[in-house]
């Protein structure tokens, strides 16, 4: 009865250490403070001069002739979309991409797209699989309009798409009478482990969505960065579709905020994961791949299936998710320093003891 007593209340004092996503993390005090003292005006009506110095910065930051603040990375991919298709148009991407799998089936329900899917193992989209899979410019085929791509890709455990290789791609699509479209969600991460700029790789797109509220840490928040054109014909579809914020300058003072602080320390979420990765000893979980980035995949061997793991590592205060009904990942972000990494592997170590990682 005592030990039940004391395991139940170290378990209450236990801090849990929260690995599921990099969208978990909590407003520093000085992004706090940026927010408390933003000046704001009513951005609906194109006045909030915060929000515009946040669009500035970011269409300077990706050599983009303009840019629109957005609520979330989904209405930003999707607002690319609407904005360079027309109802009944074909869209190709990856197979695992965001905007096809996590966004409620938007790209039908708010455009009318139909997709073709592309398959690769490390996010990648070549050449011949976009000419393979796109419709012949044909009455009875849906017209192809669009090719998007994500960097670094998220269902791919945070891989970073090979630069080159991704220009070349681009371009030629271009060229071919597409538009590319780049979910860029990450493309901080990507810019942080390569030394590529922002601009580089948004280079060959015509439109990037980039989100302040992953591994940058802003409380709400994405970026659309393409040509005036483009993002004029966004921003009257963003009011269409409920997403004109007033004084919405409080939360572009956390993304203005975050460039500031957030960037340069990416390199420490790159660091622990690959630490957490090459650490992690628990007897269900092998590494799916060396993470590039600051996601990590495990495979659960066989047995119960990713809900269970999950839930066992939860009984030992380690938040993680499922991924799928055999993998689970983590992501390292602002709110976990090296201190809780050693936390974490000190709490697997006393869990399984003497247990190394299957191989
Ligand atoms: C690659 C990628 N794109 C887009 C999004 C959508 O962002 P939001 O959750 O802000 O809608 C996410 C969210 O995790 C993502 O991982």
């Amino acid at each position: 009865m005592i030990e039940e007593d004391e395991r139940s209340s170290s378990r209450r004092a236990m801090k849990t250490i929260d690995l599921r996503s990099d969208t978990v993390t909590q407003p520093t005090a000085s992004m706090r403070e940026a927010i408390a003292t933003a000046v704001v005006g009513d951005d609906v009506f194109d006045e909030d001069p915060t929000v515009h110095r946040l669009q500035e910065r970011m269409a300077a930051l990706t050599a983009k002739e303009t840019a629109l603040f957005v609520p979330s990375g989904t209405m930003s991919n999707q607002l690319a979309l609407r904005a360079q298709t027309r109802w009944g148009d074909q869209i190709l991407c990856h197979g695992d991409a965001h905007i096809y799998r996590y966004e409620a089936g938007a790209p039908a329900a708010l455009s009318g797209l139909q997709i073709a899917t592309l398959e690769s193992s490390d996010g990648s989209i070549s050449r011949e699989q976009i000419e393979k899979a796109r419709n012949p410019d044909d009455l009875h085929c849906a017209r192809a309009a669009l090719v998007a791509f994500e960097n670094t890709h998220n269902r791919c455990g945070g891989r970073i798409l090979d630069h080159g290789e991704l220009v070349e791609t681009a371009n030629w699509a271009r060229s071919t009478g597409l538009r590319v479209h780049l979910d860029g969600a990450r493309l901080w991460n990507a810019a942080a482990a390569t030394g590529i700029s922002i601009a580089e790789w948004t280079a060959p797109f015509d439109s990037v969505s980039l989100c302040l509220s992953k591994g940058l840490g802003a409380p709400v928040g994405s970026v659309l960065v393409a040509s005036r054109e483009v993002i004029e014909r966004a921003r009257r579809i963003r009011k269409q579709w409920g997403g004109g914020m007033r004084q919405a300058g409080l939360l572009a003072a956390a993304g203005l905020h975050a460039l500031d602080h957030h960037v340069d320390r990416l390199a420490e979420d790159h660091r622990r994961a690959a630490w957490l990765a090459r650490e992690w000893k628990h007897p269900r979980l092998r590494l799916a791949a060396a993470p590039e980035t600051n996601i990590v995949l495990f495979d659960v061997l066989s047995g119960a299936g990713s809900a269970a793991v999950v839930a066992d590592l939860g009984e030992l205060g380690i938040r993680v998710s499922a991924f799928g009904e055999r993998r689970v990942r983590l992501v390292t972000h602002l709110g976990i320093d090296d201190g809780d990494c050693e936390e974490v592997l000190a709490r697997l170590d006393r869990a399984y003891p003497g247990r190394k990682e299957p191989r």
